[in-house]
């Protein structure tokens, strides 16, 4: 879920900082965009690096530095992708043009182009925000619907006291929860997700792996968070940047993983394995790279360590635990074979030979089991939906337990 978050030039867009960690931490993620003002009070490097994307700082900035996919029309796309836009700090100028619908620079375009819900925070000296010209551009704003977090009354930068300093962050931050209907239900919960693949090695160069792209994972790590939950994500090699706000522990191995997965396990409330485990490794590994020689080589291998039978055997009562079932064929009787043999509360299944489902792709195509024998197949739908969907399950299941 991608949030465009506009800084406008006043004294506290420096706030904007903290005010985009607090969105981070809810698994969001967020396009900067600052107006020309804005860039005079903070860079668009710090931006840069908190939010670990580009800020766009103009309609037609560096054109020989766009990415391939981006041009002119850039404002459109973040428009259309963003599911809200929130403009913290909001300054006079800024509500004006929103309020008259000029676009005369990336900001305000995007803010006419966009259909998602837009958050405004203003933010300005007194007697601009007691203004009859901004008190009715206000009531222009709300009016459409725009959501407006009111500035607080103190002390302002410009030595006088009164209304028109910006709220502060965390109520703006609410404010974006609300309009993105975000819930609370895993306030009270530790995920414990596995992601990825992992490699097994059988020389210093070489090592069995498999097609998992961590995806799968890294999604329920974000829709974790945005229910408020608290994250340990365990993820084998991966090209993921994991959201900010989650606990990581990056691991190459089944053992590692085993070991990690066990080390967080007493926290956690509800295990998420989607890891696509290695089942063998070689029984012994080679200490220099492994010459052709005669052109063929045999490898011997031994199975790797089953984690969700060690998590099995040392889960605590109340603990729920979810398992995935990648499967390419009989995936419905594979799959609840393994809901019992594993004691799962849940398993998710999916054949990864369908398009639209399975390892690298965005989507996927999955039935979730119930020990009760009940199966909820899901149409093709993003991994994050997913997630949420299974999340929506486990939170049925620790309503009734
Ligand atoms: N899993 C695990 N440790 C392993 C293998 C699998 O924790 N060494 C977990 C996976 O993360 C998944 C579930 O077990 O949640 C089922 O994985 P899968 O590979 O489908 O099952 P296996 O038991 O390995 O059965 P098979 O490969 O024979 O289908």
């Amino acid at each position: 879920m991608r949030i465009a978050l506009g800084v406008s030039g006043g004294i506290a867009a420096y706030k904007a900082a903290e005010l985009l960690r607090l969105l981070q931490d809810r698994g969001l993620e967020i396009q900067v965009v600052m107006t020309r003002a804005a860039q005079e009070f903070v860079t668009p490097l710090t931006f840069a690096a908190l939010s670990g994307r580009r800020v766009i700082t103009g309609m037609f900035e560096n054109p020989g530095e766009a990415l391939p996919g981006e041009s002119a029309i850039e404002h459109i796309a973040v428009a259309q992708g963003a599911e809200a836009v929130v403009i913290a700090p909001a300054t006079a100028d800024v509500l004006a043009r929103l309020a008259h619908g000029i676009a005369d620079d990336f900001l305000t375009t995007l803010a006419l182009a966009t259909r998602a819900p837009v958050i405004v925070a203003p933010s300005m000296n007194v007697n601009m925000w007691e203004h009859p010209a901004t008190q009715a551009n206000m009531a222009v704003l709300r009016e459409r619907g725009v959501q407006v977090v009111e500035p607080g009354a103190g002390y302002l930068a410009c030595g006088m006291t009164g209304s028109g300093r910006m709220a502060e962050v965390l109520e703006i931050a609410e404010s974006v929860f609300r309009a993105l209907h975000l819930r609370d239900d895993f306030e009270n919960e530790t995920l414990l997700v596995t992601a990825g693949p992992t490699h097994e090695p059988l020389d210093p160069v070489r090592y069995l792996g498999n097609r998992s792209s961590g995806k799968m994972g890294f999604a329920f790590a974000q829709a974790g968070l945005r229910r408020r939950g608290r994250v340990l994500l365990v993820s084998g090699p991966t090209h993921l940047e994991a959201p900010s706000g989650i606990n990581v522990a990056r691991v190459e191995t089944a053992g590692q993983m085993a070991e990690a997965v066990l080390e967080w396990l007493p926290q956690a409330t509800v295990v998420i394995m989607t890891a696509a485990v290695a089942d063998f490794q070689a029984t012994s590994v080679v200490g220099h790279k492994i010459k052709k020689q005669d052109g063929t080589l045999t490898l011997q291998l031994r199975p790797t360590r089953d984690i969700l039978s060690e998590v099995r055997s040392q889960r605590r009562p109340g603990q729920c635990v979810v398992g995935f079932a990648a499967e390419t064929d009989h995936v419905l009787e594979n799959a609840a074979a393994k809901l019992h043999s594993k004691s799962l509360d849940l398993i998710v299944a999916n054949d990864v030979t369908q398009e639209g489902a399975g390892f690298a792709v965005d989507t996927n195509i999955a039935t979730i089991l119930f020990p009760d024998g009940r199966r909820e197949a899901l149409p093709q739908m993003t991994k994050l939906q997913l997630a949420d969907r299974v999340l929506d399950a486990v939170a049925e299941l620790r309503k009734c337990s």
